[in-house]
C-alpha cells in the first residue's frame, strides 16, 4: 500500500454534511487535457480493471491525487492516507436499463469511516447516460444486495449528473446503481478507494464557533426520504462524534432529544446535549 499526506480542504460543516448525506460530488476537478487522456485510455484498454493506470504518472498526479479530492478525502480520512491499490472501469455502452441496486461486496455498517469508495467521470454524464443514482443517507442502511436489487425507483434518490473531470466521493456502503441509459454512447467511471490508517481525530478545517452541542445534524435542504429524520440525524451525529474522535462523548437519549432539531427559531437547550462537550 502506499500512502500519502497533505493539507485538508473540508470544514466542519462540509464534514458533517458528508456525514448526512454519504457522499459529495466535485465538479469539473480534473482538467479537460487528462480527462481526454483517461477517455483515450479507457477506449484502447476496455477491460474492466485498468489496474497499469495506478502506476500511469498523469492518472495518478491528476486523478488520485487531484487537489481537490484528495484532500476532501484527507480530510475524512485523516493524515497518512492509504492510497488505491485497485482501480475499476465501469464502461456503460448503450442504452440499457437501470442496474439493480446494491451495496459493493465489504460494506460494513455504522459510525466508523475508515475507507472511501470514489467515482471519476472523465467525460462527465448526462442524465440521458445512466448517472451514478445514489440513495442520500443510505450508508447507514444495513440491508444484502440480495434484498434491495428488486426496488425499482425510489423517491428522494440522487442522480449524480455531472460535467467531465468531476468525482464523486462516496461511503463505501451506500446504496447505489447505475441509472437507466436511454441514448447510445459510451460512459466512463473509474472507481477505486482509499484507506484510513490513523485513528479519527479533528484535523479537517475549524470553523470558529463551531459547537457540536449546537451544530445541524439535521438534513436541511436535500431530502433523506427513507427514514425518521431523528434516527438520520442521530446516526450522522454519531459518525460526526467519531471522525472527531470523541466517540465516547456520544450518547443519545432518543425522543425528542438532541440531535434532533425541534427548535423552530426559539432559543432553548434541548434535552439530551451529551454531557461530555
Ligand atoms: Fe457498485
Amino acid at each position: 500500500m502506499k500512502n500519502f499526506d497533505c493539507e485538508p480542504t473540508l470544514t466542519d460543516t462540509e464534514v458533517l454534511d458528508f456525514c448526512k448525506k454519504g457522499f459529495m460530488l466535485l465538479e469539473s476537478v480534473v482538467p479537460e487535457d487528462i480527462n481526454k487522456l483517461a477517455t483515450e485510455y479507457a477506449d484502447n484498454n476496455p477491460g474492466l480493471e485498468p489496474i497499469k493506470l495506478l502506476e500511469t504518472d498523469w492518472f495518478v498526479d491528476n486523478v488520485i491525487l487531484n487537489k481537490s479530492s484528495v484532500g476532501a478525502v484527507r480530510s475524512l480520512l485523516g493524515s497518512n492516507l492509504g492510497l488505491p491499490h485497485r482501480v475499476s472501469n465501469h464502461r456503460g455502452d448503450g442504452a440499457v436499463p437501470a442496474q439493480d441496486w446494491h451495496n459493493d461486496g465489504g460494506s460494513k455498517y455504522g459510525p466508523e469511516l475508515n475507507y472511501l469508495q470514489v467515482f471519476y467521470y472523465p467525460e462527465g454524464c448526462v442524465r440521458e447516460m445512466g448517472p451514478t443514482e445514489l440513495l442520500p443517507g443510505s450508508h447507514f442502511l444495513f440491508s444484502p444486495s440480495s434484498r434491495m436489487g428488486h426496488y425499482g425507483r425510489i423517491r428522494g434518490s440522487y442522480h449524480a449528473v455531472c460535467p467531465p473531470g468531476s468525482i464523486l466521493i462516496t461511503v463505501y456502503s451506500i446504496w447505489h446503481r447505475r441509472s437507466e441509459a436511454t441514448m447510445d454512447g459510451i460512459r466512463n467511471n473509474f472507481k477505486y478507494n482509499y484507506w484510513r490508517t490513523v485513528s479519527p481525530t479533528r484535523d479537517w478545517i475549524e470553523e470558529p464557533g463551531f459547537d457540536y452541542a449546537s451544530a445541524d445534524y439535521t438534513a436541511g435542504s436535500f431530502p433523506l426520504a427513507l427514514r425518521r429524520p431523528s434516527r438520520d440525524s442521530r446516526d450522522a451525529a454519531e459518525m460526526f462524534f467519531w471522525l472527531s474522535g470523541i466517540h465516547d462523548k456520544y450518547e443519545w437519549m432518543g425522543g425528542q432529544g438532541w440531535p434532533m432539531d425541534v427548535n423552530d427559531g426559539i432559543e432553548y437547550k434541548p434535552y439530551g446535549v451529551p454531557k461530555g462537550l
